[in-house]
């Protein structure tokens, strides 16, 4: 993070805006609604300027800028088209340590007015650090149509209410779950639709009766990585969850977009490490429930493939504990698409088989002679290790050798890396490729359309 955002108060404030024309006076209008106290320094004003300083009964200096007008002053900006007088300004507030920005010098600023989108008392504030305004404006222009109109009504509401409900519901968490629920619910909708007064009977009522909390789990697959594969089912229940055990797989990006406050367990596992037995984690699943969580049970791809997900519902089944189930994209389609290679073709393949390439005492037990048939696609999940014996096995079944095959490591992230050869010569391309686990590996014809298809600049 290159800046800390933060929200100032400067109401009653001086705030001094050095610059009297149309950018000074954008500035100026700016902070004039934030109710702060202006002191505008301009040999001359513009005729906007001179009605807002008029209107905002601002102290007015029309001079040059000199260090003497920064005197107790909350924050200045300088907004005129003189590179030396902006450096003036610029150099006399450090020295005074004021915060001060200079429009379109992110040099010479100690903070920046971000893009913001104002439905007050929602105020949300986008910044590009000074990369690019323009791309701020968009993200604005983006947020703006995702916020419901009338959401600064919901929040007075809300504010309204906030002090008597806490009198009504003491607890902390079930407070925090009796708000969540009103937003869950219709109150919202009540409120855009301008039915304030029953939403506030409502959440009053609601208040004096609250339920006691259930908990409830939810077993959501991640996707193979890119945060952009989630699904909006997966994102809205991450935001819910009080609590969130996540596996090895579910990358940092995706973590990210946790609720803050959601306790997070690794209980990761690895092929040679099991950091948390699967049977603990179905206990820890039931007992957080019991315990009136909202618990998020959150895995790599999709949690019905190759996830032990169904064990994991089986235990809440058993102990009576409701959830929900999420599919997310499993790696053989995520590492497919990200890497440019259908996993069926009208010319190359009309099936496909999800494969475990974990090898088992006394051999991976699959039937290796089908397998080696043309006309198909294999995906091997868990394969980088196995993959000398999936070879050996499919050559001595027959496959051509010169069977095209991919090995895909981190497939749909940023360090995704590719290897291609043939069934005959991928053991030593991935060694010159320096391919490591995670892996998925597609062997079949549609390998070979990567060559025209490939679209994915990790
Ligand atoms: C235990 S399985 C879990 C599969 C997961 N449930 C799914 O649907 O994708 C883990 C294996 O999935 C594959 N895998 C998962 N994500 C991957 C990725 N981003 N790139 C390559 N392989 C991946 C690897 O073969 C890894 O060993």
């Amino acid at each position: 993070m290159e800046r800390l955002p933060l929200f100032l108060d400067v109401k009653g404030k001086r705030c001094v805006v050095v610059g009297g024309g149309e950018v000074a006076l954008r500035k100026a209008t700016l902070l004039a609604r934030a109710g702060a106290k202006l002191h505008v320094v301009a040999p001359e004003l513009g005729d906007e300027m001179a009605a807002l300083c008029a209107r905002e009964s601002a102290l007015v200096c029309p001079t040059e800028f000199q260090s003497c007008c920064l005197a107790a002053a909350t924050l200045v900006i300088a907004a005129t088209d003189s590179l030396a007088v902006n450096s003036a300004v610029s150099v006399a507030a450090q020295a005074l340590s004021i915060p001060v920005n200079v429009v379109d010098q992110p040099e010479l600023c100690t903070f920046i007015v971000p893009a913001i989108v104002d439905r007050s008392p929602i105020l949300i504030a986008i910044s590009s650090g000074g990369a690019s305004p323009i791309l701020a404006r968009s993200i604005k222009r983006l947020i703006e149509t995702l916020l419901p109109a009338r959401i600064d009504r919901l929040a007075a509401l809300l504010r309204e209410l906030r002090e008597v409900v806490k009198t009504k519901i003491r607890s902390f968490d079930e407070r925090t779950r009796f708000w969540e629920k009103v937003l869950e619910g219709d109150i919202p909708e009540l409120v855009y639709a301008g039915k304030e007064a029953e939403a506030k009977a409502r959440i009053l009522a609601d208040a004096d009766k609250p339920s006691s909390a259930r908990g409830e789990v939810y077993l959501v697959g991640a996707g193979p990585g890119d945060p952009e594969l989630l699904t909006l089912k997966a994102l809205r229940l991450m935001h819910k969850a009080d609590v969130v055990l996540y596996d090895r797989l579910v990358s940092e990006a995706i973590l990210l977009k946790l609720r803050p406050d959601a306790d997070k367990i690794f209980v990761g596992k690895q092929k040679s490490d099991h950091a948390v037995p699967q049977e603990t984690i179905n206990e820890m699943l039931v007992r957080l429930a019991q315990e009136g969580k909202k618990v998020l049970r959150l895995k790599g791809g999709d949690p019905f493939i190759f996830g032990r997900g169904g064990e994991e519902i089986e235990t809440l089944a058993s102990a009576g504990i409701a959830f929900q189930v999420v599919p997310g994209i499993t790696a053989a389609s995520g590492c497919a698409t990200y890497a440019g290679i259908p996993l069926t073709h009208r010319d190359y393949s009309q099936s496909v088989r999800f494969l475990t390439g974990h090898i088992r005492e006394g051999g991976v037990p699959l039937d290796w002679a089908m397998l080696a048939g043309e006309q198909q696609t294999l995906a091997f999940y868990m394969g980088l290790s196995g993959l000398d014996i999936i070879c050996e096995e499919l050559l001595a079944h027959g496959m051509d050798p010169s069977m095209p095959v991919a090995v895909i490591e981190q497939g749909t992230t940023r360090a995704q890396n590719v290897s291609v050869a043939s069934l005959a010569t991928i053991r030593d391309q991935i060694i010159i490729d320096e391919i490591k686990p995670p892996t998925l590996i597609i062997v079949g014809r549609v390998v070979s359309l990567r060559e025209k298809l490939d679209w994915f600049g990790s």
